[in-house]
C-alpha cells in the first residue's frame, strides 16, 4: 500500500527532508544522480540516469539507440513513444528510476554541439515528439526529465550566456516542447545552465515559478543541471526542488580553470546546510522545503518506489535491438538520388571512409552509451550484399570530441570495444582504386559534435570533402552517406549520384544502412532541420550567436529555421521536412474535415512499397499588423503504402500553428490556407480553414 506523502512529510525531521533535495554519491557508483532516501520511514533511494540515446549507468552497457534527431526525422511520434518505453525498461533493468531525457531544446543554431540530442527547428514537431517520448518513458514507471529548460540553444558559454529573447518568441518557439511535456504529465523538468534575459534558469522565478508551476500546473520536481544552481535561496524560492549532483567533484586545485561550457564542479551542496541556514534565517520558507520534498515523494510514489513495487526492466533484448534498427532505418533521409539507389543485390560496392569499420553511435557527452553489440557499415553491407564489398579508409580518421575529453579527471567509462584500431596508414589512392573497380562507391562521412562545444564550421572535418571529390571523379555512381548531428555543407552534391543522411544511427548502424541502400526499407525520414549554406541561417552573426558580452540576442524572433528561409530570398540546400522515397506518391481529394483536421488520399504509383510522410502547414491570414511566418508546420501523418495502394489519411492541425502570442494567446479570425504535401517546399494541395 502506498504510504501517504503528506504523512511522510509530516513525520520527517529537517535533516531527513534535506536528504531528498540534494544529490549524494551513489553507493553503487552507477547512477548519474542519487537521492539517499529516508531509511527510518522506508523511503528508498531515488536513482537518476542519463540519457536520451540509451542508459549511461557508469561502467554498464545498454542498447545504443539512434540520435534523438533521427527519431524526430521519422515524423512519427508513435515510434518515439515506443523508443521511450524501451529506454525506460533499460533504465529499470539497471536499477534506475528517473531518466534524464528527453532533450527538447529547439534547434536554433545549426552549429550547436547538442543538436543530435534534440528534436527540431520547429516547435510543433518538437512538441509532438517531446510529448510522445515523455509518455513512453513514464508508461514504464520511470520518471522522465524534460531538459534543458529553457533556451539552451548553444553550448558556447552555456553556463553563463544569457539568451536575450522576447516573450512572444519564448512562447511561440522555445517553450512549447516543454509545455507539451508538462501536458503529458512529465515528472521532472531540468533547468538549463544558461540565463534567460539576465536571470539564471535555476533562479528564474518567472519562468520556473510563474510559468512552469503556476500557469502550466507542473506538479513534479524541478532538478538543476549538474552544478547548475546559481544560488541557494534564489533557486529555492524560484521553484527549484532538487540540486544535482549535490556533491563537489573535480580537481582539488582551487585555481583549476574550468573549460568553457563546463560547469564549476566545486559549486555544490547549496541545498545542504546553506538551505537549512536560509530557512532558519527566514530567507526560504519552511513550507518551500516541504513542497520540494512533497514533489519528489509524489514522483517516487507514482512509479511505485514507495510501495516497493518491483520492476525488472528489459536490457538488450531482441525487441530493443530491432527497435534501434527500425528507428535508424525510418530516420534515414534520402536527400538526393539520380536513380543509383536502391543498389542491386549483386552490385560490387566500394565502401569508403575513415570509419567504415565502426558504428556511429552518437555524439560526445552525457548522452554517450556503450552497447552490448553494434553493426559496422562494413559488416552490414557485407552481410546484405551479394556482390563484392571492398572497403578502404582513404583518409585519416576524424577526431571525435567528447565532453569527457575536456575533463581529464573523469573516466568516460567504456571505450566502444567494437572499434578496431587500424594498423595501416590510409591511402587516398587505395580508395580511388577501389571506387574505380566497383559498380557503386559509397562514401561515409561524419561531423564531430559533443556537449559543451559548438562546431566552428558546418563543413565536414578533416579531408572528407577531398575524399568525396576524389571518389566521385573515379566513379559516377557515388553515394555519400552523411552521419551528422545536424546540418552540414555538401559542396560536392552536384558531383555525386545520391546523398543520404543517417544522423547518428546508433548500434544498428550497418544493418540499417544496408537495409536502406539495398531498398529493403524505403528511407522514411524527412529533415527536422533545414540544411542551408553556412552564414544564411538567422543565428549567424556574433550578436545572435555565440553572443557578445555574455548575451546571445535572439533578434530573429520567431523566424527560426524554415520560417526564416520562407521570409528571405536565401534558398536552403535541402529544405525542412524534405526527403525522397524510392516510391512515388500522388495526392488527391484533399478536404477539410473540421477546423483542426484535414484529409487527403495518397496513392503509391510506383512498383514498390514506399513510406510517405504527409504534412500540413498553416498559412495565417494576411494583415493583423503582426509580422508572422509565412507558414507553420501543423502536423504530419506517416503512412506505408504497397505498390499501387492508396490510403486516405487525416492530419490533425496543432492549435499552435494557428496561434500567436501577445501577452496572451490569439487566433486571428479569418481564412487560413492549409498546405498539404511532401515537404515545406513540395505542396500537393491547398485547402482553406475558417477560424
Ligand atoms: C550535463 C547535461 C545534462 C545531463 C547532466 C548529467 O551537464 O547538461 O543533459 O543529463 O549533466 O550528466
Amino acid at each position: 500500500m502506498t504510504p501517504d506523502v503528506a504523512t511522510l512529510v509530516d513525520e520527517m525531521r529537517r535533516d531527513e527532508k534535506l536528504r531528498l533535495v540534494r544529490g549524494r554519491p551513489d553507493p553503487d557508483e552507477r547512477a548519474t544522480g542519487y537521492l539517499p532516501g529516508v531509511p527510518r520511514l522506508d523511503v528508498p533511494p531515488l536513482r537518476l540516469v542519463d540519457g536520451p540515446l540509451g542508459i549511461r549507468a557508469e561502467g554498464e552497457r545498454a542498447t545504443a539507440f539512434p540520435a534523438t534527431l533521427a527519431t524526430a526525422a521519422t515524423f512519427d511520434p508513435e515510434l518515439a513513444h515506443t523508443q521511450g518505453t524501451a529506454l525506460a525498461r533499460e533504465a529499470r533493468a539497471h536499477g534506475q528510476h528517473a531518466l534524464l531525457a528527453p532533450g527538447v531544446n529547439v534547434l536554433r543554431v545549426p552549429h550547436c554541439g547538442r543538436n543530435f540530442e534534440y528534436l527540431s527547428e520547429d516547435p510543433v514537431l518538437a512538441s509532438h515528439h517531446s510529448r510522445a517520448l515523455v509518455d513512453g518513458i513514464q508508461s514504464e514507471d520511470v520518471v522522465a526529465t524534460v531538459k534543458h529548460y529553457v533556451a539552451n540553444n548553444q553550448e558556447t558559454h552555456r553556463t553563463e550566456v544569457s539568451a536575450e529573447v522576447d516573450e512572444r518568441t519564448l512562447r511561440e518557439v522555445y517553450l512549447p516542447p516543454f509545455r507539451a511535456a508538462v501536458e503529458a504529465g512529465v515528472g521532472s523538468v531540468m533547468t538549463a545552465y544558461n540565463r534567460v534575459n539576465g536571470v539564471y534558469m535555476s533562479d528564474h522565478d518567472r519562468l520556473v515559478g510563474d510559468v512552469l508551476k503556476d500557469e502550466w500546473g507542473f506538479g513534479g520536481y524541478v532538478v538543476s543541471d549538474w552544478y547548475g544552481l546559481a544560488t541557494t535561496a534564489g533557486a529555492a524560492n524560484a521553484g527549484l526542488d532538487v540540486e544535482m549532483p549535490g556533491v563537489a567533484s573535480g580537481p582539488e586545485d582551487a585555481e583549476f580553470e574550468w573549460p568553457d561550457g563546463i560547469p564549476d564542479g566545486s559549486h555544490a551542496g547549496l541545498f545542504g546546510d546553506p538551505l537549512a541556514t536560509a530557512i532558519d534565517e527566514g530567507a526560504v520558507p519552511e513550507s518551500r522545503l516541504d513542497d520540494m520534498v512533497t514533489r519528489v515523494l509524489a514522483q517516487m510514489g507514482r512509479i511505485g518506489l514507495l510501495d516497493d513495487t518491483e520492476r525488472d526492466g528489459e536490457l538488450d533484448s531482441q525487441r530493443h535491438r530491432d527497435l534501434a534498427r527500425r528507428i535508424a532505418t525510418r530516420g534515414t533521409v534520402l536527400l538526393d538520388d539520380d536513380g543509383v539507389l536502391p543498389l542491386s543485390d549483386d552490385a560490387d560496392v566500394a565502401l569508403l571512409g575513415p570509419h567504415v569499420h565502426e558504428a556511429k553511435l552518437g555524439g560526445g557527452g552525457s548522452s554517450e552509451t556503450t552497447p552490448f553489440h553494434s553493426v559496422s557499415p562494413v559488416d552490414g553491407l557485407t552481410e546484405r550484399g551479394e556482390g563484392t564489398v571492398t572497403s578502404a579508409r582513404g583518409i585519416p580518421e576524424i577526431e571525435s570530441v567528447s565532453l569527457f575529453d575536456l575533463l581529464p579527471f573523469v573516466d568516460a567509462g567504456h571505450e566502444d570495444d567494437a572499434t578496431e584500431t587500424p594498423t595501416t596508414e590510409p591511402s587516398l589512392d587505395d580508395a580511388v582504386a577501389a571506387a574505380e573497380d566497383a559498380d557503386v562507391a559509397v562514401v561515409l562521412v561524419r561531423d564531430a559534435t559533443t556537449e559543451a562545444r559548438d562546431r566552428d564550421t558546418l563543413s565536414l572535418p578533416g579531408r572528407q570533402d577531398e575524399l568525396v571529390e576524389a571518389v566521385a571523379a573515379a566513379n559516377d555512381r557515388t553515394v555519400v552517406v552523411l552521419r551528422s548531428g545536424g546540418p552540414v555543407e555538401t559542396p560536392w552534391r552536384e558531383a555525386v549520384a545520391a546523398v543520404v543522411e543517417q544522423w547518428y544511427p546508433g548500434q544498428a548502424d550497418g544493418a540499417a544502412l544496408a537495409s536502406v541502400l539495398y531498398g529493403d526499407s524505403d528511407p522514411g525520414g524527412r529533415l527536422p532541420v533545414t540544411f542551408a549554406p553556412e552564414g544564411t541561417y538567422p543565428a549567424s552573426d556574433g550578436r545572435r550567436f555565440p553572443g557578445e558580452d555574455g548575451e546571445a540576442h535572439y533578434d530573429e524572433g520567431v523566424f527560426v529555421g524554415y520560417r526564416h528561409f520562407d521570409a528571405s530570398d536565401a534558398a536552403p540546400t535541402y529544405p525542412f521536412s524534405h526527403g525522397h522515397s524510392y516510391a512515388e506518391f500522388v495526392y488527391r481529394d484533399a478536404a477539410v474535415i473540421d477546423e483542426r483536421t484535414v484529409e487527403v488520399t495518397v496513392e503509391n504509383v510506383a512498383g514498390r512499397t514506399g513510406r510517405e510522410v504527409v504534412q500540413a502547414y498553416v498559412r495565417p491570414p494576411g494583415g493583423g499588423g503582426v509580422d508572422r511566418p509565412r507558414r507553420a508546420f501543423a502536423g504530419a501523418a506517416p503512412v506505408a503504402l504497397a505498390a499501387g495502394e492508396s490510403a486516405t489519411v487525416r492530419v490533425l492541425l496543432d492549435e499552435l500553428a494557428f496561434s500567436r502570442y501577445d501577452g496572451g494567446w490569439t487566433v486571428d479570425t479569418g481564412e487560413y490556407d492549409v498546405e498539404i504535401g511532401r515537404s515545406v517546399a513540395d505542396v500537393r494541395a491547398t485547402v482553406c480553414v475558417d477560424r
